[in-house]
């Protein structure tokens, strides 16, 4: 498995904690957190010792999504790329995934949880999905997964505005299971993740499986999509003024842009 100590991982009680630690970056993630991620799952799959996976980030944030800075730096080229290679290990996984949300969750911050069976949130998460407000595309299959899960309108209202939404929001539409108090999210989720532990394994793998059946064979082609749509963005006018404006703290100016 890769390492960085931005991604803290532990195996305990048949539960595999990988916990996302840079929170000096507000947990962004960068090219080693998406390919320690990707490695985690993957190896998770193979793995008998590992009977559910949790996802969590720090006390204060769970991830303020991908880092910026990257986009810039070092965009994601091509399928091989730690991003895609953690969307789409996060999407196959065959082991159930529980997620613990506190704080900001913000773009795959918030889509990562699509892929996610239990999601706990504190009532103080903060969710926000501002890919077209920087430019971008909706990608790690959301275009596919949102309107299934809230509807069209629902999903719209969340992607092409981009703005931020509540736990309670998050919960009413469908991509939070319950609300806690933000000092009960880690231990709700761990709970719940030791009680999937000791549900019968191969049953559990085969309902998730079942659950997924009608549509897994298009979440790989819309993620594959998205990506190649969200790596053209990244080379736009738009995507460039909306980086930038991040950069410098100011709000972005799209009016010369048709
Ligand atoms: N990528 C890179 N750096 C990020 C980041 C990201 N996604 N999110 C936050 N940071 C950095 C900030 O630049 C800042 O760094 P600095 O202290 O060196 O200046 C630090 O993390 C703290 O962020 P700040 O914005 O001051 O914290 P906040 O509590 O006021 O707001 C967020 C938190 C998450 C709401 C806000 O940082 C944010 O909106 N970040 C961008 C999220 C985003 O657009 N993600 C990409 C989605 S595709």
């Amino acid at each position: 498995m890769s390492k960085t100590d931005q991604i803290q991982s532990e195996l305990s009680d048949g539960i595999l904690t990988l916990r996302i630690n840079r929170p000096d970056k507000k947990n962004a993630l960068n090219l080693a957190m998406y390919q320690a991620l990707a490695d985690g799952l993957k190896d998770a799959d193979s793995d008998d010792a590992v009977r559910v996976i949790l996802i969590s980030g720090t006390e204060e944030c769970f991830t303020s999504g991908n880092d910026l800075a990257d986009f810039l730096t070092t965009p994601p080229t091509g399928p091989d790329s730690p991003v895609m290679q953690f969307l789409i290990a996060i999407s196959e996984a065959r082991k159930p995934i529980v997620a613990a949300v506190n704080g900001a969750a913000v773009g795959v911050g918030v889509t990562m949880l699509l892929h996610c069976e239990l999601v706990y949130a504190g009532s103080g998460a903060i969710f926000q999905m501002p890919f077209v407000s920087l430019g971008l595309c909706p990608e790690a299959g959301s275009t596919l997964l949102l309107p299934r899960i809230m509807g069209h309108q629902r999903a719209a209202e969340l992607l092409l505005l981009g703005e931020s939404f509540c736990a309670d929001k998050a919960c009413a539409v469908g991509i939070v299971t319950a609300v806690c108090p933000d000092r009960e999210v880690l231990v709700t989720a761990r709970n719940k993740a030791l009680q999937l532990a000791a549900q019968p394994a191969a049953a559990v793998r085969l309902a998730k499986n079942l659950l997924k059946r009608d549509y897994a064979p298009q979440l790989r082609e819309t993620i594959v999509e998205e990506g190649r749509q969200f790596m053209e963005r990244l080379k736009s006018p738009e995507a460039a003024e909306a980086l930038q404006a991040f950069m410098e703290r100011r709000k972005p100016d799209f009016s010369r842009f048709s």
